[in-house]
């Protein structure tokens, strides 16, 4: 029945003018937490929810569906079947094993294997002019499976990478000092995992360079106590997971903020993963390897990446994350 009266004047907008769509796959803990973030923060139009169990995918649909009253108006999908995907600009890839606790990133390198040839292929075909935003782990290896099986020009093919870790530096950074974390600048670069990389001589609060200023003053312990904040970033997600069994939330509001930058075209600077190819002294240009670095992200994706002013012992410390991240990959034959 017409609760309205329309006006003459009201043209209905066509259905896809300028309307923007993000489908997130995998509606567990992560993809949820995703989910959820994206649509407090009304980034789209659309949110399409793909998972392999059915029930647990409409229940959690439905359950997403039922807040509207309190939030924009978002037109929330779900379905086993990639074609609910179909014109999306952005698909988020959260599906995936994830660690128990004393596994690394790493260790789930196999079976998340097989599960993105079941994924990236349909995601490709039913939106093949979307970007591609890899969050299962290992988030680095995985996102150069997704670039291989995709068939994506690379600038469309992003991980999630140290983004979050450069959150947790930035927060342990904030709370040491007593200042906001958003006025922290601070990059963790590398692997999304174990060999990832701080920036040193990247840290600095509201302008003022934190090493600079440190060596001045002669604190030699401060340097210490960097090098602690630098092993709890590393620890970080360990620590989480044995204590509630994954990590979510701040990874939502992570994969939130890049999806931000990449559908309104901010142009703002993220540490992410991308294709390094010649980007790095120290790793041979044939080398296809997808790392961390401080990225400009746009609405084509990835638009540049900074120049890295690194001292000599970040570069060992980059060139050994990325060899890591490399001997894996000989190991996929792909
Ligand atoms: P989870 O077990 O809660 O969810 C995984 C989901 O994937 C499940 O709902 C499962 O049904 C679904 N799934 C499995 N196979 C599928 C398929 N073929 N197609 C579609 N869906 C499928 O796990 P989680 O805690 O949400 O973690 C998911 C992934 O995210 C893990 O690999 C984890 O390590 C990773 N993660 C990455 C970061 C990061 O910073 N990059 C942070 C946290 C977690
Ligand atoms: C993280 C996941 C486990 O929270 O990669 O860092």
């Amino acid at each position: 029945g017409a609760i309205f009266r329309p006006l003459p004047s009201a043209v209905p907008p066509s259905p896809n003018s300028n309307s923007t769509k993000i489908s997130v796959i995998g509606a567990g803990n992560v993809g949820m937490a995703i989910a959820q973030t994206i649509l407090t923060q009304d980034l789209v139009d659309e949110l399409a929810l793909v998972d392999a169990m059915p029930d647990k995918l409409r229940g959690e649909m439905l359950d997403l569906q039922h807040a509207a009253a309190f939030l924009p108006r978002t037109r929330i999908t779900a379905s086993t079947d990639y074609s609910i995907t179909a014109g999306s600009d952005l698909c988020v890839v959260t599906a995936g094993a994830r660690q128990i606790a004393g596994e690394s990133r790493l260790d789930l390198v196999q079976r998340n294997l097989a599960l993105f040839r079941e994924i990236v292929p349909p995601l490709a075909e039913h939106s093949p002019q979307c970007i591609i935003l890899v969050v299962s782990n290992p988030v680095d290896v995985l996102t150069y499976i997704a670039w291989k099986l995709s068939g994506f020009p690379s600038n469309r093919v992003i991980g999630s990478g140290t983004n979050l870790d450069s959150s947790r530096f930035r927060f342990l950074l904030a709370e040491h000092l007593e200042v906001n974390a958003q006025d922290v600048q601070a990059y963790m670069v590398g692997e999304h995992g174990d060999s990832s990389v701080a920036l040193w001589s990247s840290i600095s609060v509201a302008g003022v360079p934190l090493l600079g200023s440190l060596e001045k003053q002669q604190i030699a312990y401060e340097q210490e106590v960097l090098e602690r904040i630098r092993r709890a970033v590393v620890e970080s997600a360990y620590e989480v997971i044995r204590l509630k069994g994954y990590t979510s939330w701040a990874i939502g509001y992570s994969v939130a903020n890049l999806a931000r930058s990449l559908l309104r075209d901010q142009r703002r600077i993220h540490p992410v993963s991308i294709l390094v190819r010649d980007l790095l002294t120290g790793v041979p240009s044939d080398r296809d390897i997808f790392l961390s670095l401080p990225a400009l992200l746009g609405r084509s994706g990835v638009v540049g990446v900074t120049s890295l002013h690194l001292t000599d012992d970040e570069a060992a410390c980059l060139s050994r994350s990325a060899q890591t991240l490399w001997e894996i990959q000989q190991m996929l034959g792909l």
